[in-house]
């Protein structure tokens, strides 16, 4: 295998999501998102930042798949605005201009060698969907069917990797807990569990609809998993870690591949009063089954851990905190990569998923081109190797990962951070749109080149 760390079939990609990059936010036919709606109301995104032209990929998407080309990647993960196709989420007909863009770009990718990994939902759902309730109603089951139906009708015969959900925390949690994301809520739990719920009810009901009209394809949805790490030996830590685990990835992970919530979760939020009964009653009977639909693989996000303290007892009462922490990215998060070989090993010992894609792995750092032009972000260099390194540990301890996305093309709209947090391994200069590969981006080339 010589200097090699992976085999020669291993799917070498990089991804990026509608909203973040597409721009033309309201030609065509489209209509508006609900992230186009929150990003322009005030205070929602730093410096009031939105994605009305973002790296206007839209217009620019055949220079874009010329990048692609040149770094080498073998796959492409993008997303499909919903109401670009659906403008308003109620299906009449679809807009077919909308529908004629992502036709184009997915020939755009097959002519030029890379295969298309399609997610349906990466969070900019149609507005008109928000305004009767958004995730929380039980109808929003039916709108995603019937977006599936449309996109995988019109594109199946050429995509056959399809993504139903991007991350459901993200939607869950920052839409409904922490009010980061649409619709900007605060602390609703009965919201959060509704949302979640139905995402993966969807999930689960539009895989035969997309198996259907896309023939021989493969199926799977994306999480980002967060492995859970006590601050200290505490009984409390280890207590709050295991609850983290649960509310974080063990709600997502065990209905998909278990066929039921987890007890522990479910009782802690009934003994938190977070939920009550009642709120439980929208999981009808068959809804776990359809969500435990078999899948060909699970997309796995990973970007870093989270280290837990107990804040159910006093911290003069607790053990001091013994982690040693990692250097941190300048998003604040934690650089830790053997924290996502230890991710890799457990949800393939516990949920044993027939193949595993990395979909997402990337850090943020705001590291420009020099006098002369160059961007030299040896950073990203060192996260991604390092990652890498444990990935192929993992891959040859038997977990059956066969591919790898970085996260991104380029630098773009980072929700709420706006374009401050910048995670491309393109640059794009977002006065001109110009866009110049970083030093990462060769690096990932020449790494994808050795391995080949
Ligand atoms: C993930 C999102 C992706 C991007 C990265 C940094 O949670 O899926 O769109 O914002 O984080």
């Amino acid at each position: 295998m010589g200097n090699k760390l992976f085999t020669k079939d291993f799917t070498w990609g990089i991804a990026t999501s509608s909203y973040q990059i597409e721009g033309a936010h309201n030609v065509d036919g489209k209509g508006p998102s609900v992230w186009d709606v929150f990003s322009h109301t005030p205070g929602k995104v730093k410096n009031g930042d939105h994605g009305d032209i973002a790296c206007d990929h839209y217009n620019r998407y055949k220079e874009d798949v010329q990048l692609l080309k040149n770094l080498g990647v073998s796959a492409y993960r993008f997303s499909v605005s919903w109401p670009r196709v659906i403008p308003t989420g109620f299906l009449k007909k679809p807009n077919t201009k909308g529908l004629d863009f992502y036709s184009r770009l997915v020939d755009e990718l097959l002519q030029n060698g890379i295969t298309p990994f399609l997610t349906l939902n990466h969070w900019d759902i149609p507005q008109g969907l928000e305004d009767i309730g958004g995730w929380p109603e039980r109808d929003l089951i039916h709108h995603f069917s019937d977006f599936a139906n449309v996109m995988s009708e019109k594109l199946g015969d050429r995509v056959k990797h399809w993504i139903t959900h991007n991350e459901p925390w993200c939607t869950s949690h920052q839409g409904y807990i922490n009010g980061e994301f649409p619709p900007g809520i605060k602390n609703n739990y009965s919201k959060f569990f509704a949302t979640s719920h139905h995402l993966l009810l969807s999930h689960g009901m539009s895989i035969p609809i997309i198996r259907e009209n896309s023939k021989n394809c493969q199926v799977g949805i994306t999480l980002n998993l967060c492995p859970a790490e006590p601050a200290s030996p505490s009984k409390e830590d280890k207590e709050a870690a295991i609850e983290f685990d649960g509310r974080f990835n063990r709600i997502f992970l065990d209905p998909l591949y278990l066929g039921s919530y987890p007890k522990d979760v479910i009782n802690g939020f009934l003994n938190d009063n977070l939920l009550n009964e009642e709120n439980l009653n929208i999981i009808n009977s068959g809804d776990l089954n359809r969500i435990k639909t078999n899948t060909d693989f699970l997309g796995i996000n990973y970007y870093s851990r989270a280290v837990i303290r107990s804040s159910k007892i006093k911290e003069s009462y607790n053990e001091p905190e013994n982690v040693t922490l990692g250097e941190k990215t300048d998003f604040g998060w934690e650089i830790h990569p053997k924290s996502f070989y230890d991710l890799l090993k457990r949800v393939d010992k516990d949920y044993t998923p027939q193949k595993i894609y990395i979909t997402e792995n990337g850090c943020s750092y705001d590291i420009g081109p020099n006098e002369l032009g160059e961007i030299n972000d040896e950073n990203r260099i060192k996260f991604y190797d390092s990652h890498l390194k444990y990935l192929s540990k993992a891959i040859n301890e038997g977990v059956p990962c066969v591919g790898y996305f970085g996260w991104s093309l380029m630098d773009n709209f980072e929700w709420a951070q706006g374009y401050k947090q910048r995670f491309g391994m393109t640059w794009v200069d977002f006065k001109t749109l110009e866009r110049t590969p970083k030093k990462s981006y060769q690096w990932y080339k020449n790494f994808i080149k050795k391995n080949k």
